[in-house]
This record gives structure tokens, C-alpha cells and sequence, in this order.
């Protein structure tokens, strides 16, 4: 038995088979669960609202008069001793041994209202005591958040907030779960794009950074002779149908040599066989053209750097973008190794994986043409496909209202942190599940380290307070101050230098 908090008490709206009010003796949070005797089951109900109520103010006309008269009621009557603390709460169901009943009947004024019980509640939200990701607390339960894994990851998820509410802490939060999970429990691959370099500082944390690899920008690479002319076409959108099947032809060539013993190829190997090949000139002229600008990208080599053998049960690599300008170089990084994350995971080449995509707005935008957006196809088809090969991927977006409805609608289970932008409420009201405008007035109100968490991973939204990280955080962002000092202390080096040479 826990804690007794209150007592039913009728009032004009309830109690209903879905809401009750009830009398506090102790204060409760909104939002804390609370339960009560209900035929044969617990009555598992959250606190929606808490209110005072004193009878000596009830009557508006009787505490103007006395106003008016500068009558202080508190100095008259004991109105101290007859100020009830009011809670309201829905009531979400019925839990009998294992079976959880929908609410059909309402209890009766008088019944006693205790706070909810631990194990009870735990396995009425879903939770996963034994092998759950532990992302914090359920919110004034002192409850452990341990989420099940399949059902966190397998019908992929989101994490959607406003900048600086606390995403990447929450995934850094993720990350030390999967990297700390037990073999015995099952465990995945993580793949991290990290467009600011958020999680590069995992590779050089003492505790896990033999369990993470980071690749930067100019590290990256991939191998020429796995782009298919189908890729190339996407990679270059303007590539006509006669373009496209001169360099079928080219590539075609290049790889039959490739497997008559003559290795991996360069673009230096491809543009020497486009120079020689049969094509008419304004063509060859446009595809020589193209080399070029793979060239200056600095990304095509001989080999996938990382190889995908990388990618490990309980390991995670992390593409680092944050020194990668060309926006088209990151789209195609994004675009590539997904595809071939994915491909690898249905061929049963790695182990089952969590892809995860920072700013995932700008990879697969929603309102952005194909030819712009080049890794868009490569998320929605993960986010479509990808839970039959168990390839889960987690989206990471402080714009909902600009991510693509295809790859969000897919994402079974959200993580919300503080939102208070009406456009993205109104987006996250529309795409997640067990959303209401309670829970959407909630939202606006979280703190940093606060998100609720609603859809597959758990069967009611739960508000979680996020746990510390236990890995170092890196620091990616300067201040602006820091920023400005830091350009005048360049310049005034600079000028040094120069008066030195003078
Ligand atoms: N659960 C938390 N506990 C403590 N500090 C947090 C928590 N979540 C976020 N923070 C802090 O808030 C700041 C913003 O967090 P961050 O994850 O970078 O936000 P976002 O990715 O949403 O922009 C960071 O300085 C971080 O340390
Ligand atoms: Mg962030």
C-alpha cells in the first residue's frame, strides 16, 4: 500500500468514468499518477490539474462587500484552516494483474486516492524494469525511465524540441546506454551523422572513447566503384537520359575491368576513360565537368572510409560534418552511407542498427525539391523499410514543421522536450500519437531536461526528467563574445606579424 494523498469528492462534472476530483491531504504534482480501489483492479489516473478551493470566498458578493467595507475575512474567520487543495485527474485504466481495462464506470465520492504504485505503474506505462534504456525518472515518481529497447528504436523515433532544450544530451543520454548495454540483452550498432560535431567529443571521452570512432569531414570517403550510374544520376540531378547512358556504358566498362583483376577505381581511372571513351563532345565535355566537381570535393577514393565492417554491436561511429562546408559533400555523405547502412543490414553484413540523423530537418526536408534534398529518399525509405531488417533510425529536429511528413509519420515513438512555437505545437499535435492539448500545454511549460515521451516505446505519454550524462560534454558552440575576441586576436596577430616583416 503507498502513501494515502486524498479523497473522491463530487462535484458538478465528476466523478465520471474518466475524471475525478478529489481532496488533497498531502500536495501532488501535476502530472504524477496516482491510483485507487476499482472492482477487482487498481484505477490508474494523472494528476491534470491542482486547484485550491475555500468555502469563506465562494460567494463573490459577500467577499466584495467585505472588501468594501475593508473587512480583512482572514482577520474575521479562520479562512486559514478551510483552504482545500483540489486535484483533478483523468483516469487512464484499469490495471488487473496484466490486463489493463478501459475506465467504464466512475468511482464513487469518498473513495480514498493513493499515489501510484511503483511496480505497478511501471508496468502499466510499459516500462521495461530489467533490460530498458534508463534515460532518467518518470517525473515525481521516483521511477527509473528504462525503456524497452525494441519498442524505443524498432518502429523508429524522433526527438523534437527547440534549440537548446536539451536533444543532443538526451541522444548523448542514448548513446551511453547502447554503449553500456550488456551483450547478453541484445544490443545494436549506432551510426551518428552529426552535422556540429556534437558527438565527437564520445571519441575522445575516457570512459567510452575506445568504443567510438569519429570520422571528419576530410577522413570520409567513398569508394568510386560502389557509385552505380543510378546514384550518379542522383548525386548530379541534371544528368539527362543520353548523359546517363553514356556513363552507364562508362562505369559498366570500369567495373568489368575492376573484376578482371584491375582493382578499385579513382576518378583519375574514370576521367582518363571518359576522355577516351566514344561519346559525342558536348557530353563528354559535361561529364569531365562533373569529375571535376567530385574532385574538388574531396570525398571519392578508392575504398568507403569508414568500411562498413565498422559498424559493431555496441559501438558507434560518428561522421563528424562540422568541418564540411560544401552542403552538397554532406547531403551525399548522408545520402551514400545510409543507403549502404541499409543495404549492408539486408544483406545480413552488420548487426541491426540505430541510424542517427542530427538536424534531421535538413536531410530529409519536407517542402525542398529532390535534386537539393539528396539524402531525403535514403531516410524515408529507412523510416519506411527499415523495421522488417531491424535498420531503426532516430531523427534529432528542433524544426518539425520542416522535416518530411514521410519520415516523420513513421517515427512510431516521440521524445518532446520544451516546444514553444505555435507552428511546431501544432505540428507535434497533428504527427504524435496520444498528443492532446493538455499534454500540448505541458509542452511549452518543460524545463531543459524534461521531455515527454508518448507513442510505441511506452503505452501512456510519460513526462521523464532527462538523468545527468555520465560522459564529458564537449563544448562545440562559442559564445559570440568569445567569437569576436577571438577573430580581434587574430587580426591583431596578423598585423604583429606583418609590422614585424615591415
Ligand atoms: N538533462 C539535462 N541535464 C542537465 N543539463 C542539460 C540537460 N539537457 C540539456 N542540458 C544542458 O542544456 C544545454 C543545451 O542542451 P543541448 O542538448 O545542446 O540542446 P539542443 O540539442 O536541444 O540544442 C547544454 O548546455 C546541456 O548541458
Ligand atoms: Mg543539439
Amino acid at each position: 500500500m503507498t502513501e494515502k494523498v486524498g479523497t473522491i469528492i463530487s462535484t458538478e462534472d465528476s466523478p465520471t468514468s474518466e475524471k475525478i476530483s478529489f481532496v488533497l491531504e498531502k500536495p501532488v504534482n501535476k502530472e504524477q499518477f496516482v491510483e485507487y480501489d476499482a472492482g477487482g483492479g487498481k484505477a490508474i489516473a494523472r494528476v491534470s490539474r491542482v486547484r485550491k478551493s475555500n468555502i469563506f470566498y465562494h460567494n463573490p458578493e459577500s467577499v466584495s462587500e467585505s472588501a468594501k467595507n475593508n473587512v480583512k475575512l482572514q482577520e474575521q474567520f479562520p479562512t486559514e484552516e478551510r483552504e482545500q487543495l483540489i486535484g483533478e485527474g483523468r483516469i487512464l485504466g484499469i490495471y488487473t494483474s496484466k490486463l489493463i481495462r478501459r475506465p467504464s464506470f466512475p468511482p464513487s465520492p469518498g473513495t480514498e486516492i493513493y499515489l501510484a504504485e511503483k511496480n505497478r505503474l511501471a508496468d502499466f506505462l510499459g516500462l521495461d524494469m530489467e533490460k530498458g534504456l534508463n534515460l532518467g525518472e518518470v517525473q515525481f515518481q521516483d521511477l527509473d525511465a528504462r525503456i524497452n529497447m525494441t519498442k524505443l528504436f524498432q518502429k523508429h523515433f524522433a526527438i523534437l524540441a527547440q534549440s537548446g532544450a536539451g536533444k543532443s544530451y538526451l541522444a548523448s543520454v542514448m548513446i551511453e546506454e547502447i554503449l553500456d548495454r550488456d551483450r547478453d540483452n541484445g544490443n545494436i550498432g549506432l551510426v551518428s551523422i552529426d552535422p556540429h560535431g556534437e558527438y565527437a567529443g564520445f571519441g575522445r571521452d575516457h570512459d567510452y572513447g575506445h568504443r567510438v570512432e569519429v570520422f571528419r569531414g576530410n577522413d570520409i570517403k567513398i569508394g568510386l566503384s560502389n557509385i552505380t550510374p543510378g546514384k550518379m544520376a542522383h548525386y548530379f540531378s541534371d544528368v539527362s537520359t543520353a548523359q546517363k547512358r553514356e556513363i552507364i556504358k562508362v562505369i559498366s566498362e570500369m567495373r568489368k575491368k575492376m573484376r578482371n583483376g584491375g582493382g578499385a577505381y579513382s576518378l583519375k581511372d574514370m576521367e582518363r576513360m571518359i576522355e577516351e571513351a566514344d561519346m559525342d563532345k558536348k557530353t563528354k565535355r559535361i561529364w569531365l565537368d562533373r569529375i571535376n566537381r567530385m574532385k574538388s570535393m574531396n570525398l571519392f577514393g578508392l575504398y568507403d572510409q569508414p568500411s562498413i565492417d565498422r559498424v559493431e554491436q555496441g559501438k558507434m561511429v560518428v561522421l563528424d560534418l562540422s568541418d564540411v562546408i560544401d552542403y552538397k559533400k554532406k547531403q551525399i555523405i548522408t545520402a551514400y552511407f545510409g543507403d549502404r547502412l541499409f543495404k549492408a543490414r539486408m544483406n545480413g553484413e552488420i548487426p541491426p542498427f540505430l541510424f542517427l540523423v542530427e538536424e534531421a530537418h535538413n536531410f530529409a526536408p519536407e517542402n525542398r525539391s529532390s535534386d537539393v534534398a539528396l539524402a531525403r529518399s535514403t531516410i524515408t525509405r529507412i523510416a519506411r523499410e527499415g523495421r522488417k531488417f531491424h535498420a531503426s533510425l532516430g531523427l534529432i529536429s528542433q524544426r518539425p514543421v520542416g522535416l518530411s511528413t514521410t519520415a516523420l509519420s513513421q517515427c512510431n515513438t516521440h521524445m518532446i522536450l520544451r516546444v514553444t512555437n505555435p507552428n511546431d505545437l501544432e505540428r507535434i499535435k497533428q504527427s504524435s500519437e496520444g498528443v492532446t492539448s493538455d499534454v500540448i500545454r505541458s509542452i511549452s511549460g518543460l524545463r531543459v531536461g524534461e521531455g515527454i515521451l508518448v507513442g510505441e516505446a511506452v503505452d501512456y505519454p510519460t513526462f521523464i526528467s532527462i538523468r545527468q550524462r555520465k560522459s564529458e560534454e564537449f563544448e562545440t558552440g562559442k559564445n559570440l563574445e568569445e567569437a569576436a575576441l577571438e577573430y580581434r586576436e587574430k587580426v591583431e596577430k596578423e598585423k604583429d606579424e606583418i609590422d614585424a616583416f615591415m
